[in-house]
């Protein structure tokens, strides 16, 4: 999709040529000499346009008006979410062959969280998945233009949002490949081919390079599997070496069938979704080399399948992590955090300014939060509250849980270290409780994005998320040097 931006008033938008011209306008809109503002205002008068956010209004041809189909969405008072539901619904109200290029038009200056968030609205009700269709046919939408009057401002504001929706799409697409397609080894390509992006570098390391770390944690998972794991190294440089990189860590397990703790058959085939925290990883750095903020990034994704066979690892297995610490394995479905610890012990070498890991962790999560926030863990309250911020800036909500060590009295082992499961009571927080023995030499948080990286159902498909939280937060650390 291409995006342009322009600062044209309601006048010179109703000479722009497109397919379809959505006005977002506001209540307060008067009616001024251009024909946009009369038909809104006369349509508003008449009681045929809700002022309510998510109601639009649509015509066909209306004369003075270049533009082949307009769209009247009401904005309400303009908060982000109500920009994103006035651009969703007027997008799925025109979606169609004929619709190429759209225009979108706001009638006064929108915050800067409003105008990120259409951008994104839109290219969320435009995404089309072809990758595995014999006959793909693509998003109708190609073009979309801005119209901001006066908003040359919100220029920055913008950028940073196409480049967040360039992120968004690339994890989507990952995320989304069925687990045929999307391989550990496929991963560690793409990961290779964002390191022809300007400022990054990428290093793939195979199973022997692993063996040799003593990452016996994340091998035990990968052990049941004829695909070789991949631990993918992603180093985005934007400022000097001497600045103290942020690492983010996403899970990377590209099938989770959950090994010879087997999880039942219906819906297991969303447990391709299982690396939507390296999918994010992956989109933040697509992300990261369009934007170049002034800070540096190592992405770390342990990536493997967690699958069955006579060489899997059993429940009762006991193996050595790479931090030396040695880990019950109870329950091979538990496997998130088995990469996850071995991840973390190697983020300690980057002497990080903080680490963030990213994962479909537990089902437990899914049943605290639902879909709408991701869950999020840290001991460390300025990191967190950051992280809140970025979820909040950007619309992609995050949650604080607990991390009281009570938490963590299930994980007791009599053959190890830990056992890598408590009870079934509060699962999110000891799946959280058991990384964070790993996370000691560093701030760390966590998000759990088991509810919130993808939807089930009709709609099934990959969000994208936690890529706008993340990239808020990195653009945050950049602005605050
Ligand atoms: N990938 C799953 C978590 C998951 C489950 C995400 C359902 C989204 C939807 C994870 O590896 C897992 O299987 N976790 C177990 C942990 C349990 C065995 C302690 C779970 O949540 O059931
Ligand atoms: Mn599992
Ligand atoms: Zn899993």
């Amino acid at each position: 999709m291409n995006f342009e931006f322009k600062t044209f008033d309601l006048a010179g938008a109703a000479r722009e040529k497109c397919d379809a011209l959505v006005v977002l306008f506001s209540p307060n809109l008067k009616s001024g000499k251009d024909p946009l503002s009369a038909i809104i205002s006369s349509a508003l008068k008449a009681g045929d346009l809700l002022d309510k956010p998510g109601k639009v209004l649509m015509t066909y041809r209306p004369s003075d008006v270049a533009a082949t189909r307009l769209v009247m969405a009401s904005i309400g008072v303009g908060t982000a979410k109500d920009v994103r539901q006035a651009v969703s619904a007027a997008v799925a109200g025109v979606k169609g062959k004929t619709v190429k290029k759209i225009c979108i038009c706001f009638t006064e200056l929108p915050c800067e969280e409003a105008l990120e968030g259409a951008v994104m609205a839109v290219s969320e009700a435009s995404y089309v998945y072809v990758t595995t269709k014999s006959k793909p046919e693509g998003r109708d939408i190609q073009r979309v233009q801005f119209n901001v009057p006066g908003g040359l401002k919100l220029k920055p504001s913008y950028e940073s949002a196409v480049a967040t929706v360039a992120g968004v799409e690339f994890a989507k697409e990952w995320a989304n490949r069925p687990a045929n397609y999307a391989t550990p080894t496929h991963l560690a390509v793409a990961a290779k081919a964002l390191a022809k992006l300007p400022n990054i570098k990428c290093e793939v390391l195979g199973p022997k390079e692993v063996a040799s770390l003593g990452m016996g944690s994340f091998m035990a998972v990968a052990q049941g599997s004829d695909e070789p794991l991949r631990f993918i190294v992603l180093h985005y440089n934007g400022a000097l070496k001497t600045q103290a990189p942020t690492v983010l860590i996403g899970k990377g397990i590209t099938f989770d069938s959950g090994g010879i703790s087997i999880k039942p058959a219906a819906e297991m085939d969303e447990m391709k979704f299982d690396m939507c925290g390296a999918a994010s990883v992956l989109g933040v750095f697509r992300s990261l080399a369009e934007l170049k903020p002034a800070i540096n990034v190592v992405g770390l994704i342990p990536s493997c399948e967690n699958l069955i066979s006579g060489g899997a690892v059993k429940p009762g297995d006991v193996v050595t992590s790479m931090s030396g610490q040695t880990i019950e394995i109870l329950n091979t479905d538990a496997e998130g955090r088995l990469v996850l610890c071995d991840a973390l012990t190697y983020a300690e070498r980057f002497k990080p300014r903080a680490v963030v890991d990213i994962a479909t962790l537990t089902g437990a999560c899914v049943v605290a939060l639902g879909a709408v926030r991701s869950g999020l863990f840290s001991p460390d309250d300025s990191l967190a509250s950051a992280l809140i911020s970025a979820g909040d800036r950007s619309t992609d909500l995050c949650w604080r849980m607990p991390l009281d060590d009570e938490y963590a009295e299930g994980l007791k082992s009599n053959f190890a270290d830990v056992a890598n499961v408590g009870g079934r009571a509060g699962g999110a927080v000891t799946a959280a409780k058991f990384l964070q023995r790993f996370a000691g030499k560093f701030p760390w948080a966590h998000l759990d994005i088991a509810g919130s990286a993808w939807k089930s159902g009709a709609a099934k498909g990959a969000t994208g998320r936690p890529v706008p939280l993340l990239l808020a937060y990195l653009l945050a650390l950049a602005k605050a040097k």
